[in-house]
């Protein structure tokens, strides 16, 4: 059967920076920024972009395209002996699992996209909007529904195919949700006392930084650019020949940053406007589903017109992230299973889709009925994105650079990377230095660090 490609260059590059950005970019990295030394955080996030993530992003991107295979196939036919080629099935396996508890988040998006288009927050005490979150999350039933509804639009999707659904619908939803974020930063910016929630975020103040800021901003660069599972990779398959590879991984560096960092300005001048303590937002769901519907309430009008608008668009904003995230994560075992056992994309979709569904609930009830099952203190959701973040992407990364820094041929390498001579690369040798000493030097000494402590 003949595999498809990305029908144009803008495709392929909306869909890796749909991939790239998700949850991460809104829910955690402002935060990590505002606490960690505003503007000194992002200067050493972005150095973790350009020295570890952009060489591991190029390096997938080269390796599915080189192969045009799913992930595990491609580590396969590059590694020739038996050694390296469990590189790419732990990829494959990676994404699978940090789908399983990504899309029951996707589920929360669109149930508060509901709540905040309905009004229901109006009337809710700011006290209470963390009894309205857990008592929703603890219900058996709720947030189950969503996240089917969640996990069914991304199957459709996926069963689409490559052009006429995972390009189609990168090209719909990153420009909606990039005009969504830039109205959202601009109308925040503009409420009265919004410029300290700016110089919160922007002010440098070097004295923050150690090296648990570093080891946070390095985690938080993999985990935002999505690398070290496959994604890039599988995508990248369905690459033309002729994309360039560095400029398109460049791009989509841009782009996840510039969100991230525009993610800030919706949150903090909103937060600083009703004279909350920006220490005390929280992280996460947390931040997300308990504080800031509060301040969104607080900032703009209880009930108002302006509260709906703004807040119904920001969790739908939240939804289109995870959403093209989550189609990303499900295309890589999608591919691996219909190709490596030779299915129909289909029915390759479909055994993904099942397995998420059980895995998910699962994830999803741990909040719930099953909130009883513990290890190492904690539930089931906390264990699969705890494994997957800590342990699994690390590694991902770590080994993947040091199979493109040692084993892949240097001049294979510069081959696929300079479209055979049609490009110049004179950040080549920089490249290299960066895979093969640089990047598994540095998560190395982060996974001692964490061990010590
Ligand atoms: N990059 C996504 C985010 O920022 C998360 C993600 C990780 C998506 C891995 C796909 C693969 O939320």
């Amino acid at each position: 059967m003949k595999r498809e490609k990305f029908g144009t260059s803008l495709g392929a590059i909306l869909a890796a920076a749909g991939s790239a950005v998700g949850l991460g970019n809104i829910w955690r990295f402002p935060i990590e920024t505002g606490q960690n030394g505003g503007a000194a955080f992002i200067i050493i996030y972005i150095m973790c972009i350009i020295l570890l993530g952009l060489p591991v992003m190029i390096s997938e991107f080269l390796i599915g395209r080189y192969t045009h295979t799913n992930t595990a196939g491609a580590y396969r036919i590059l590694s020739k002996g038996k050694k390296w080629r469990w590189i790419g099935r732990m990829s494959v396996f990676t994404g699978w699992f940090i789908l399983c508890y990504y899309v029951v988040v996707g589920g929360w998006t669109m149930h508060y996209t509901f709540l905040s288009a309905t009004n229901a927050f109006n009337g809710v005490k700011s006290t209470e909007f963390g009894d309205v979150f857990n008592q929703f999350v603890s219900n058996p039933w709720q947030p189950l529904l969503w996240f089917v509804l969640f996990v069914l639009l991304t199957h459709f999707v996926i069963t689409r195919g490559v052009q006429s659904g995972i390009e189609r619908y990168s090209k719909i939803l990153m420009p909606t949700l990039f005009i969504i974020v830039v109205f959202l930063a601009v109308s925040s910016v503009m409420l009265p006392g919004a410029s300290a929630g700016v110089e919160f975020l922007l002010r440098p103040d070097w004295s923050k930084v150690d090296s648990t800021v570093i080891i946070e901003a390095m985690g938080q660069a993999f985990y935002s650019l999505s690398i070290g599972m496959g994604c890039l990779c599988t995508y990248a398959s369905y690459f033309e020949k002729s994309t360039p590879l560095a400029k398109t991984a460049l791009h989509v560096c841009v782009i996840d940053t510039m969100i991230a960092i525009l993610a800030g300005f919706i949150i903090f001048p909103s937060v600083f406007n009703i004279g909350m303590n920006p220490n005390e937002v929280g992280v996460g769901a947390s931040l997300t589903f308990i504080s800031l519907p509060n301040v969104f309430q607080q900032s703009l009008g209880e009930g108002s017109l302006m509260s709906v608008l703004f807040s119904t668009m920001f969790y739908f904003l939240l939804f289109v992230a995870a959403l093209t995230s989550a189609i990303s994560l499900h295309e890589v075992a999608t591919a691996y299973v219909s190709e490596e056992y030779n299915l129909t994309r289909h029915r390759g979709a479909v055994i993904v889709t099942v397995t998420v569904l059980v895995l998910g609930a699962l994830c999803s009830l741990s909040f719930g009925p099953l909130s009883d099952i513990q290890l190492f203190d904690r539930n089931i959701f906390s264990m699969f994105d705890d494994l997957s973040g800590m342990i699994l992407l690390p590694i991902g990364v770590m080994f993947i650079s040091l199979f493109a820094g040692w084993r892949l041929d240097r001049e294979l390498y510069h081959n696929e990377i300079s479209n055979h001579g049609d490009l110049r690369t004179p950040y080549f040798r920089l490249l290299i230095f960066s895979l093969r000493y640089a990047i598994p030097i540095a998560i190395a000494v982060v996974f001692i660090d964490q061990i010590l402590r």
